[in-house]
């Protein structure tokens, strides 16, 4: 049978993690639409052994595509989403755009697949921050529900794109060259270097960053009450997040309890063996599916509190991998369909 798949911003850093996923998980798809801006039109990107000619994204894109998996920024998703759909496309969108629509499910395959099935032709994809935070915590939420969580990030430049791994890399090399970096992508040297500033600020001091991490918890746990509050710091490493994470639960919870829990909690890799200087590291999961969770301590300032590090792969886990895994369960669960083709026109 046929099954024709759009990856939309395929020659960014998410997009070619998205062909490489598509590829390595042998997702069934019979044809795979590359598409970019009319700048990389007629380029190549890989996919397994493959190339696959970019075209340029436009509405008309989507005729006959089955599945779209867009990952080119917040814009480009509000502008095609909606023609995609129109064109009886699901997608699955990887930008904040629809995050906080009520027609879009926001969906973390370990965690709340069952949102799919109302799903009405968008599907969208947590910020990455989020995903691998609610894969360490919803398994721990099932035993005693979650009052409230305190959480810092330490997140990886290619959670920028293309352009964030750049100017890292180009500001290491003009340092050790006695050249003053210029900062072209964000507003203050990030090599050797924490910025306290990912995405933009709003009117309550917050980050949308910080902000995001507080929404989708509660939309994604479907729990208003839970209390979230974040502080998301970019720090001067390539690839994976890593989040302090503090919590508070209804009922005590022991760590040696968290760890026996985590321990076969899907999608979840417990790594927690301080005497042996085992925690989880950027280094540990860049490049794995899992995420990884170590240094799970009692919290002994309150009765019912835990501290825990979890990190993953931001451009996996955090994005690429949870889209395709999405698109997995639409399969699976048979809901490769658009009811309303208008209803985002
Ligand atoms: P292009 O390479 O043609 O600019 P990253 O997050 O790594 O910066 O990648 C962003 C992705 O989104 C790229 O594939 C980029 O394509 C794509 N993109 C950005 N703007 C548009 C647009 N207006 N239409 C289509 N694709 C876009």
């Amino acid at each position: 049978e046929k099954l024709v798949v759009a990856v939309v911003g395929a020659t960014g850093a998410v997009g070619r993690e998205m062909l490489s996923t598509l590829y390595s998980r042998n997702f069934p798809a019979t044809t795979i639409k590359a598409l970019a801006s009319s700048r990389s039109a007629g380029t190549r990107v890989p996919y397994g052994d493959d190339e696959l000619v970019v075209e340029e994204l436009t509405e008309n894109s989507f005729e006959g595509v089955d599945i779209a998996i867009f990952s080119a920024g917040g814009g480009t998703s509000t502008q095609f989403a909606p023609h995609a759909v129109k064109s009886g496309c699901v997608v699955v969108d990887n930008s904040s755009a629809w995050r906080m629509d009520e027609r879009c499910p926001l969906v973390i395959p370990e965690v709340n697949a069952h949102a799919l099935k109302k799903h009405n032709g968008i599907i969208a994809n947590p910020n990455c921050s989020t995903i691998q935070m609610l894969v360490a915590l919803k398994p721990i939420h099932d035993v005693s529900p979650i009052k409230r969580v305190v959480v810092s990030t330490y997140q990886a430049v290619s959670g920028t794109g293309q352009k964030g791994i750049q100017e890292l890399e180009t500001q290491v090399r003009q340092l050790f060259n006695g050249i003053e970096p210029e900062n072209t992508v964000y507003p203050h040297r990030i090599a050797f270097n924490c910025l306290p500033h990912i995405d933009v600020f709003l009117d309550n001091d917050y980050t949308k960053e910080e902000m995001k991490m507080v929404n989708e918890t509660n939309k994604i746990f479907e729990d208003p009450n839970i209390k979230v509050t974040a502080t998301c710091v970019r720090v001067p490493v390539f690839y994976s997040h890593s989040e302090a994470v503090n919590i508070e639960t209804e009922k005590k919870i022991t760590a040696k309890e968290a760890r026996a829990i985590l321990a076969t909690a899907p999608g979840v890799q417990l790594y927690d063996n301080p005497k042996e200087n085992m925690y989880p590291l950027a280094t540990v999961a860049a490049g794995e599916d899992a995420t990884f969770v170590g240094r799970i301590r009692e919290d002994e300032s309150i009765a019912n509190g835990l501290n825990m590090w979890i990190v993953a792969d931001n451009v996996r886990k955090g994005a690429a991998l949870n889209a395709v895994q999405i698109a997995e369960k639409l399969l699976e669960m048979d809901l490769v369909c658009v009811k309303d083709k208008n209803l985002f026109m």
